[in-house]
């Protein structure tokens, strides 16, 4: 059966973006019978850059009662933090001995989150592609659901795998995970700026719409949202050249369940004074009561915690044993 594996930092308050691209396909993919779900919180990550521990701890929680506000259910999912199964760090040692640094200077998301200062980022940062491919081999996943920005890792984590296969001889150890890239809405954009990727780093929170947000502000930010002044065209085409006319027609498409092509045929013609208050009523009606579950989760932490350490334990269940296999293959001497 395919294993699906994703995961989210945790690492402040998580977009329109991440729920889009990743958290609703996430409960999609749970709810279709005879997959194997696995959604991680990859608290080792959030580390590569700075976190207050104490704000590191909430915002685990926060992702936390987020996946579970979505729709997924710790019955059909495995929903964990990634620093309880021990699995993640092992295999991301091996990974890093595998990676080589031609390949690594190659990801552009270490060239951005670095910035100028390449020499001042920890070594975790730039290892952090390696991590990442151990998370899904850890667990033979077959099946990656991401975002458009994360393509580069998985890539990479495909050819950490293949290269593991072929330098222990072992073909089809690991299976070359196949990225799931897609829906409506796989890269959302800035409302500010149509060719920028909507981000929790951002400086600009009225570039983005966070879960936390409450309707006024949503609304606030979807009629100030950078737009054309001319009005929605009939076909994908028109869009071409407009990427913030894109960027709503397809946040709309996604929140609404339909195609871009099913939003264009309903408000073609219609300039973005009529589009804007449709599409902030849709971001309110999804949102709300996912943002009053979220707040209502995280008022009883205990009980977060209680789902997290049984998910820690189911997915320490499947990665041991193929652990135990890595290690013999790598030719690790066990005798305890
Ligand atoms: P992270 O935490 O940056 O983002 C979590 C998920 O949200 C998606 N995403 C977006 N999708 C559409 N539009 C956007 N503007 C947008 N912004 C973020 C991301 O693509 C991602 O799917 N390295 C990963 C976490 C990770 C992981 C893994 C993912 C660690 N190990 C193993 C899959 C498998 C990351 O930083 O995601």
């Amino acid at each position: 059966t395919p294993r699906i594996f994703s995961g989210v930092q945790p690492t402040g308050a998580l977009t329109l973006g991440n729920y889009l691209g990743a958290l609703k396909r996430f409960v999609e993919m749970q709810d279709n019978a005879g997959m194997e779900t696995i959604y991680c919180i990859v608290d080792l990550h959030a580390i590569t850059l700075w976190q207050e521990p104490e704000s590191l701890r909430q915002a685990i929680r926060a992702v936390a009662a987020a996946y579970l506000a979505s729709g997924l259910d710790p019955k059909k999912s495995i929903i964990f933090n990634q620093s309880q199964v021990s699995a993640h760090a092992e295999l991301g040692w091996v990974c890093s001995c595998v990676v080589r640094l031609g390949w690594l200077n190659r990801m552009t998301q270490f060239k951005d989150k670095a910035g100028k200062h390449a020499e001042a980022a920890s070594g975790g940062l730039y290892m952090y592609p390696a991590l990442m491919a151990a998370d899904i081999l850890a667990y033979r996943a077959t099946h990656v659901p991401v975002g458009e920005d994360q393509k580069q890792h998985l890539e990479l984590a495909r050819d950490i795998a293949a290269k593991f296969n072929n330098d222990f001889n072992v073909p089809d150890f690991f299976p070359l995970p196949e990225p799931m890239i897609g829906g409506p809405a796989p890269r959302v954009m800035s409302l500010r700026d149509g060719t920028k990727k909507m981000s929790k780093s951002d400086p600009s929170d009225m570039s983005r719409i966070n879960l936390t947000d409450d309707a006024d502000t949503i609304a606030a930010k979807i009629r100030k949202a950078k737009t054309d002044p001319e009005p929605l065209p009939e076909t994908l085409e028109g869009l071409e050249g407009r990427p913030e006319a894109r960027n709503l027609v397809g946040i709309m498409a996604a929140l609404t369940d339909r195609t871009a092509e099913d939003v264009l045929a309903e408000f073609a013609g219609q300039g973005f004074g009529a589009f804007k208050p449709r599409l902030a009523e849709a971001a309110v009606a999804h949102l709300s009561p996912l943002t009053a579950e979220m707040n209502r989760l995280l008022a009883d932490p205990a009980e977060i915690d209680r789902v997290l350490g049984d998910g820690a334990e189911r997915a320490d269940a499947i990665a041991r044993p193929i652990m135990a296999e890595v290690f013999d293959v790598v030719g690790f001497l066990r005798s305890r």
